[in-house]
Formats: structure tokens, C-alpha cells, sequence
């Protein structure tokens, strides 16, 4: 298998985890919902079950890093797999709310570690020339795991214990992972670290520095300017909304006056999926900082867009025009950070520090999609549409700072 072959597929694989193991719970809460019964959750249950795999996707964020460091980033990439391979069908057989809680938190171990062990991995083997495409199949795979989450929800409408089938699916990323783990070797980058020879790695970097102590790297890594831009780009990553859009696009297009919202849902989540493939030519010609500040300035002009039409529109224009401004800012988000948060998470920061900034952004990320996720239909409730001029606000912010202080990190990848 080539070794471009195999970047890609260790991407792909670790997006569909994520993808489809955090999509699933928006189908699965809808179904819950309609049907009454099983564990008659209520508004702020729901907001747990939701909240569970996120939260262990933040620890699993901060421990991948160190993870795909100590042991390196092979048996990282296995154990992703093992965590994907046991916690799925462990949820699939849960007798009660709490195991789906505690098994959904596990299984976000894998999915937050995936986050930074895979583009990590793909971002320290791939060839320069090819780091942003390679690096954007991560965002195509989440997506895909997103609409076969949705197009399943919808496939598995009538079906007894639907829910346990759809939980138990999220085993096959596992699977997957693990073949790929089976073909794949080491990172080039972490084996000149440790010592062990080889003569692709020495062709593969620049330089063979060695790493300051700890201590050193964390007084480097907190004044590093690069951590302030990775926050912004965290916070326009979530706090643009994308989730709410995600897992709440039913509730949004209901009340935009749209009284089937199964299809709206559906098509929001194959655009999703076809807007990512946008970036794939032009990130490594244009190169990460204009597709970044292009994609979320046009957020921004479509979240405060929305707030407008919720406002001062009626009827079926409310609608076609509150779902044409949601297909905007999903591609944009799509083509800028989307896909790119990713990837400059990494590129971002000096090699002694890549590893604990990409795991700190990581993890500021899951926090911003936390509180977006469970803040959300609190203060939808409180504000109403309103809340798209605060989500239009934290793109405005994100857009002036990235203008001013994001740097092109095309070419800083070396290692
Ligand atoms: C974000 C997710 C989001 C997904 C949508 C990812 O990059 O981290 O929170 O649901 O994109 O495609």
C-alpha cells in the first residue's frame, strides 16, 4: 500500500469515528422523543446524554497527545481502536441511562484522542506538497459520519431498538482502524525521536533537534503567540454555532416554519459533507489563512443574516431564506474551520511545543462545543433567534484577530 494510501485512510477512519459516534445522538434523541418511552428522559438528561461523549472526548484531547508521544503514535492509532471496538457494543447492550451515559463518555475517549493523534500522524509523514489535502480528509470523513448518522436515524425510523443498532454501529470505525493500525508505520517524525534509525525518516526532516525538558516547553508554549491565535481559531471553530445547526438542525428548520424537517436535516448533513471537498484543491495552492479568514467572515455575515431573517421575515420566505443562509455558513464553515482547525493546530506551533499545543487547542475546542451544546437550547429559549447575533459576534471577533494576527502555516510544516 502506498504511504499516501495509508495517511489517508488513518484520517478517514479516525474522522468516521468521530463522525459518526457524535452524530448519532441527534437521530437517536428525536426518536426518543417521539416515541415516549424507553427512559422517558428529561430536556436536561437529554442534555447529559448528549454532553457525555463530549466530555470524554476533552479528556481523551488532553491524554491523546501524550498518549501518541510516550508510546508512540502507532499504538495510539490501536489503541483508538480497541477503546471504539469495546465501547459501542457496550452501549448498544446498555440496561439503563446511566451505562449509555458512562459507556458514551468511553467512546469519547477515542473520539477526542483521534482529534490530535490522527492529523498529527498524517501531518508529520505526509509530503509537504500534500499535508492540506491528506490533513482535510479528517473533516470529509467526520462529515460522512455525521450523514450516515442521520441518513440511518431516518432508515431505522420504525424499527424496534432502533437506538440499540445505532449505538452498536459506531463499533465499524473501530474495526476499520484497526486494519489500517495493522498496515501503517510508525511516524517518521516520532521514530527520530526515540532513536530508532531509519533512513526515510532522516529524509523526512530537516533537522534533529533534541527537546528541551518539560518545564522549558510549557514556559515557551504559554508565551507563545501561537496558543492565543489556536484559541480564537477554537472559538470560531464552535462558538459560531456549528452545533447548534448540527444537532439541533430539526428544531431550527421547524421553526423556521418548515413542518417536515427529516429532509432539510438531511440535506444540511450531505452539504456538510460534499462543502468539505471544496477546500481540497485549493489549501495547499492557496494555502490555510485565506481559506480560514474567507470562511469565517461569510460565517459571520450569515449568522447575523439569520438573526435578520428570524426578526423581520414571515411565513415561507422566513423558511427558504433561514435554510439557504444555514447551507451558507455550512460551507463556508466546511471550507475554512472546519477542516483547517485540524490541521493548524499543529501547524501552528514549533516542533517542541506541537504536541502539547495541538492537545491544549484540541481540548479548548471540546470545551466550546460543550458549553454551545448544552447552553444552547437554554438560551435559544431565553433570547430566541437572537442568538445568532452572538454567534455572528464571536465571528466578527474571530475574523478581525485571524485578519491581524494569523500566520500562513503552509510552509512551517516541516515536522
Ligand atoms: C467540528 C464538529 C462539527 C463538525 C461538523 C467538526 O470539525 O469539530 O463539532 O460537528 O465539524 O461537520
Amino acid at each position: 500500500m502506498k504511504r499516501t494510501h495509508i495517511l489517508a485512510a488513518v484520517n478517514i477512519m479516525g474522522g468516521l469515528n468521530f463522525g459518526y459516534n457524535t452524530g448519532v445522538i441527534a437521530g437517536i434523541l428525536t426518536i426518543w422523543e417521539d416515541l415516549g418511552k424507553e427512559w422517558h428522559l428529561s430536556e436536561a438528561m437529554q442534555g447529559i446524554v448528549t454532553a457525555s461523549i463530549l466530555i470524554g472526548a476533552l479528556v481523551g484531547s488532553m491524554i491523546g497527545g501524550p498518549i501518541a508521544d510516550h508510546f508512540g503514535r502507532k499504538k495510539a492509532v490501536l489503541l483508538l481502536a480497541i477503546i471504539t471496538l469495546t465501547g459501542a457494543p457496550f452501549l448498544a447492550a446498555a440496561p439503563n441511562v446511566w451505562v449509555v451515559i458512562g459507556a458514551r463518555a468511553f467512546l469519547g475517549l477515542a473520539v477526542g484522542m483521534s482529534g490530535v493523534i490522527c492529523p498529527m500522524y498524517v501531518s508529520e509523514s505526509a509530503p509537504p506538497e500534500s499535508k492540506g489535502q491528506l490533513g482535510i480528509l479528517f473533516q470529509v470523513a467526520i462529515t460522512v459520519g455525521i450523514l450516515h448518522a442521520y441518513l440511518f436515524n431516518y432508515a431505522l425510523k420504525n424499527i424496534k431498538y432502533n437506538w440499540r443498532v445505532m449505538f452498536g454501529c459506531g463499533a465499524y470505525p473501530g474495526l476499520f482502524l484497526l486494519a489500517v493500525w495493522a498496515v501503517m508505520p510508525e511516524s517518521p517524525v516520532w521514530s527520530l525521536r526515540r532513536g530508532v534509525n531509519n533512513n526515510e525518516t532522516a529524509s523526512l526532516l530537516k533537522t534533529n533537534e533534541t527537546e528541551p525538558p518539560l518545564g522549558a516547553r510549557l514556559g515557551i508554549f504559554i508565551r507563545s503567540r501561537a496558543l492565543y491565535i489556536g484559541l480564537v481559531l477554537a472559538v470560531a471553530q464552535q462558538l459560531t454555532g456549528i452545533n447548534a445547526f448540527m444537532y439541533y438542525a430539526g428544531k431550527v428548520f421547524g421553526s423556521a416554519g418548515i413542518s417536515n424537517p427529516n429532509y432539510p436535516t438531511i440535506g444540511l448533513g450531505a452539504w456538510n459533507a460534499v462543502s468539505t471537498l471544496v477546500g481540497i484543491p485549493l489549501v495547499d495552492r492557496l494555502g490555510r489563512r485565506p481559506l480560514l479568514v474567507a470562511g469565517t467572515l461569510i460565517m459571520t455575515v450569515a449568522c447575523f443574516g439569520l438573526g435578520v431573517v428570524y426578526k423581520y421575515t414571515h411565513g415561507d420566505a422566513k423558511g427558504y431564506l433561514a435554510i439557504g443562509l444555514l447551507f451558507i455558513f455550512v460551507l463556508a464553515f466546511e471550507i475554512g474551520d472546519g477542516p483547517l482547525f485540524w490541521i493548524v493546530a499543529h501547524e501552528l506551533f514549533t516542533p517542541e511545543i506541537k504536541t502539547v499545543g495541538a492537545s491544549t487547542l484540541n481540548a479548548a475546542q471540546w470545551l466550546f462545543n460543550i458549553a454551545l451544546t448544552l447552553g444552547f437550547p437554554t438560551v435559544d429559549k431565553l433570547i430566541g433567534s437572537n442568538v445568532f447575533y452572538i454567534f455572528g459576534l464571536m465571528g466578527a471577533i474571530a475574523t478581525i484577530v485571524l485578519v491581524i494576527f494569523l500566520p500562513e502555516t503552509r510552509n512551517t510544516a516541516k515536522n
